[in-house]
């Protein structure tokens, strides 16, 4: 599908964002591996969470739509799983995959995890070693391990673990697997990732501490259903914080937007480059909320001046690269990202498709091996350019189609259907002109 973006009109009103991607895989799992019934409340129907849904239905989960963003999911412990009657497919889905090959290793049974060619393409040996250590039996299609997995999971025991790279999928697919493990499970992180997984499994009973970089989990926990209310998903918002800070004279709001500490970078990255946006956090209720923080956003246009990024912070954003490369071609100065080598293994070569595809819009920009370099401000001319079969690739470019001078083509813009299908129609809410 191609999608036509028109020159910057300014931007105003509310954007609402779906529930957050990464969270719906957690909150699914783990309603699915408690005891009775959950429910999940903010549930899109955005394909990577739908193929986490179908394949723990697969594994004979009761999961139904009781009202349009409302699931409700039957559990029936950590241990509860069936085997499938068949593959269990996982699109595009590397956080369906990963989560669940951590999952099935921990249960007595045997199934196969596949996906599209471009997820058989995706590294796998990050899982696939470590949960070969616990002592799942895994064969993969190659000595590379990747897709398709067949786990033969069952009689796990805990292990230490370091991650080699930071990454919230391997340290989940460890965690997961290790609820069902004899002992106790460690995992190092030198290089904080995402914890979602964490706090709630926190949230929901199971002590899971974590002290200088290191996560430990005792085998065997059971918990009860809850009701999960997922938070707006912070990495769809940012498309809007860097779309409303480039186009002059806008002002957009967003609702009740999840700002989870190890997730949030971007919002302070954003400010230090001079942007204007406020979060007021939503009255808590308590516990009840969730485990997560939430904010209510309001962004304003705002010049914008270039910025560093590197180490520690880049797992932070790591998902939100695409669109600072974006802020960072109208900003003032060179914007430099380093450390961040994981973008050319997620859903396309980040940095050779933002490279390419902003280059090709008259942007001033170089890759490097782990990152890419940009000058500012540079006026971007209006192409016809391609999504890479990546969703964030796709919605990076419409908001550069924004500022630039005359009309943009996305090819492939379709692929927004993996974490945002209304994406497109949610910027022309806003007033931009979309086709
Ligand atoms: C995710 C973790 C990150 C992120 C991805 C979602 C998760 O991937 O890029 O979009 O839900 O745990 P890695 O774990 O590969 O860094």
């Amino acid at each position: 599908m191609d999608v036509w973006i028109g020159p910057g009109r300014r931007l105003r009103g509310e954007a609402r964002v779906p529930g957050d991607k990464s969270i719906a895989h957690r909150a699914l799992i783990l309603a699915a591996l408690g005891e009775g019934e959950s429910e999940i409340r903010g549930f899109d129907l955005l394909d990577d969470p739908l193929r986490t849904l179908e394949a723990l239905r697969a594994c004979g989960t009761p999961v139904e739509m009781a009202a349009p963003g409302m699931l409700r999911v039957v559990g029936r412990g950590p241990r509860g799983l069936g085997a499938p009657t068949g593959v269990l497919h996982c699109g595009l889905s590397g956080t369906t995959m990963r989560l669940l090959a951590g999952v099935l290793a921990g249960q007595p049974l045997a199934a196969t995890l596949d996906g599209d060619p471009a997820l058989r393409r995706r590294p796998m040996d990050r899982v696939v070693e470590p949960l070969r250590r616990m002592g799942a039996r895994i064969e993969a299609a190659d000595a590379a391990s990747h897709a398709p997995l067949t786990i033969r999971g069952g009689g796990l025991r805990g292990i230490e673990y370091t991650l080699p790279v930071p990454s919230a999928q391997v340290k989940s697919a460890i965690l997961l697997a290790g609820l069902n493990a004899e002992g106790e499970t460690v995992v190092r992180e030198p290089v904080p990732s995402r914890d979602h997984t964490e706090r709630m499994l926190r949230w929901l009973g199971v002590s899971v501490e974590a002290a200088n970089g290191a996560i430990r989990l005792a085998g065997g926990a059971r918990w009860s259903g809850r009701t999960f209310v997922l938070p707006g998903d912070l990495s769809a918002a940012a498309f809007f914080l860097v779309a409303a800070s480039l186009v002059p004279g806008s002002e957009v709001f967003i609702g009740a937007v999840g700002l989870n500490p190890t997730r949030s970078a971007v919002l302070e990255v954003l400010r230090h480059m001079g942007a204007d946006v406020m979060a007021m956090p939503t009255p808590s209720g308590g516990d009840a909320d969730g485990p997560e923080p939430t904010a209510d956003l309001v962004v304003r246009s705002a010049a914008l001046r270039a910025i560093t990024l590197q180490g520690a912070l880049i797992p932070n954003l790591i998902d939100e690269l695409p669109v600072l490369a974006v802020a960072a071609t109208q900003a003032e100065g060179v914007t430099v990202v380093r450390d961040a080598a994981e973008l050319r293994v997620k859903e396309s070569d980040r940095i050779a498709a933002v490279v390419q595809e902003l280059g090709a819009m008259g942007a001033r920009i170089q890759a490097t091996t782990d990152g890419f370099i940009v000058e500012g401000p540079t006026p971007l001319r209006g192409a016809t350019v391609d999504a890479h079969g990546d969703h964030r690739m796709a919605m990076a470019l419409a908001v550069a189609g924004l500022v630039a001078r005359g009309d943009t083509v996305i090819r492939g813009a379709e692929t927004v259907t993996k974490s945002f299908p209304r994406f497109f129609a949610a910027l022309r809410a806003l007033g931009a002109e979309v086709a």
